[in-house]
């Protein structure tokens, strides 16, 4: 059978893809373009070399902006938290266009270099099997086949070195990364142990916010839908509209000022708690400017609402449910949300901050006269009152039960 692989061109897919030839397939390399730094042309003449069928490079990047990225920008996603998730928001749109090459080519198998222990195995092939029901997974990861004859990387190296896999000269970094537009991740190896600081040039996205410029830069973010339509960088006059662009210039002035770090330990769906380190400067200055124009917007009530939702949405990205009936229905609700979350928010970035300045919007529900210290406005003082005593009811009568428990 043809089996459509999901390609790096790192040491563990290339002995994956010769393995897989070995077994008797007919191998598809498929690299997935999601905005990482890599030699793709390199990568491709590398998986012919190895005796790939063909080699499938799809650029994702437009539709992993508007169909994923921005949906996470309405939601204001976090896993636990802390973490933006530009894993688990980047696995969808790489195993959709990756079915699609299995369909182009009448392939009825999918491969993948993820470890039995992550959760990019579980989002990868609840992806597949949603989009293709019909479809076999090969996860030699998985296989004591496979992994009792490659228990370590000196094995991998042996394999490379007989088959003619050609090995990068530069020496492996001590932990493992996953690179794309949104983020960097780096997890295992000597950021095993929870207690050992990352080095400080971990990062290959940021500068260190400790060496970042000590000139802040100004920037101005108008919203629509609750998602960026255009940025302004108010010192150099700088305009971004097209998404993409949008997107990564955002990148790029987070990346300099050093925005968007984190060091955390997280629970994967599997049931064990694994240490990352993340860098996502354009999400994280998206997150706070969002945020701002968000509660500018938004009725209180359906707020509270909405926040339940992306709690609800956070996980279902991060556990690999995103083509599924119950992430469906969050995210329609959160897009129904954001309609009326729309202006501009000014935000300094500094330093690894990010600073808001101030905000506008026609849609805004933010009375100056209401709130003011100086205008009445339609609003009497001594309504508050009788609000404050009612409220207060519940407490007293819950001291008043104390007190008699304490008396006797
Ligand atoms: N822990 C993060 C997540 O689950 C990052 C995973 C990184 N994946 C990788 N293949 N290195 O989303
Ligand atoms: C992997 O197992 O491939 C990386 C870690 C993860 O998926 O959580």
């Amino acid at each position: 059978g043809t089996v459509v692989l999901a390609y790096s061109g790192g040491l563990d897919t290339s002995c994956i893809l010769v393995w897989l030839m070995e077994q008797g397939y007919d191998v598809i390399a498929f690299m997935a373009n999601v905005g990482q730094d890599e030699d793709f042309e390199a990568a491709r003449v590398k998986a012919d070399k190895l005796g790939a069928k063909k080699v499938e490079i799809v650029d994702c990047q437009k539709e992993f902006v508007e169909e994923y990225i921005w949906p996470g920008v309405q939601a204001n996603a976090l896993y636990e938290d802390r973490y933006q998730l530009g894993t688990a928001f980047a696995r969808p749109v790489i195993a959709k266009m990756l079915i699609d090459v299995c369909h182009q080519n009448n392939a009825g198998f999918v491969s993948h270099g993820a470890t039995g222990k992550g959760n990019d195995q579980i989002r990868f092939e609840l992806a597949c099997y949603a989009l293709e029901p019909k479809i076999q997974i090969i996860a030699p990861w998985r296989m004591p086949e496979f992994f009792n004859r490659f228990k370590g990387r000196s094995d991998l190296l042996e394999y490379a070195k007989a088959h003619g896999i050609m090995v990068s000269s530069t020496p492996k970094a001590p932990w493992s990364m996953d690179a794309n537009m949104m983020h960097i991740s780096y997890e295992s190896g000597i950021l095993e142990d929870p207690k050992t600081h990352a080095p400080d040039d971990i990062c290959e996205m940021t500068t260190n916010p400790i060496n970042a410029p000590d000139k802040p830069e100004k920037l101005e973010i108008q919203f629509k839908n609750g998602v960026p339509t255009r940025v302004k960088n108010l010192d150099d006059g700088t305009e971004k509209t097209v998404p993409l662009d949008l997107f990564r210039y955002l990148n790029a002035v987070g990346s300099k000022h050093g925005v968007g770090r984190i060091d955390i330990v997280e629970n994967r769906f599997i049931g064990m708690k694994s240490r990352g380190v993340y860098e996502s400067p354009g999400a994280n200055i998206l997150l706070h400017a969002h945020l701002d124009i968000e509660t500018f917007t938004m009725d209180r009530e359906v707020r509270r609402i909405k926040q339940g939702l992306s709690i609800q949405f956070s996980d279902q990205v991060y556990r690999g449910f995103w083509f599924s009936p119950e992430c469906e229905f969050t995210r329609s609700c959160i897009a129904r949300s954001q309609e009326g979350v729309e202006g501009t928010v000014v935000v300094q970035v500094y330093k690894g901050h990010v600073y808001i300045l101030g905000r506008e919007s026609p849609l805004s529900l933010y009375n100056e006269e209401l709130v003011s210290m100086d205008v009445q406005g339609d609003y009497d003082p001594q309504d508050a009152a009788g609000f404050i005593r009612i409220n207060a009811l519940r407490l007293k009568e819950y001291q008043r039960l104390r007190s008699k428990q304490l008396g006797n």
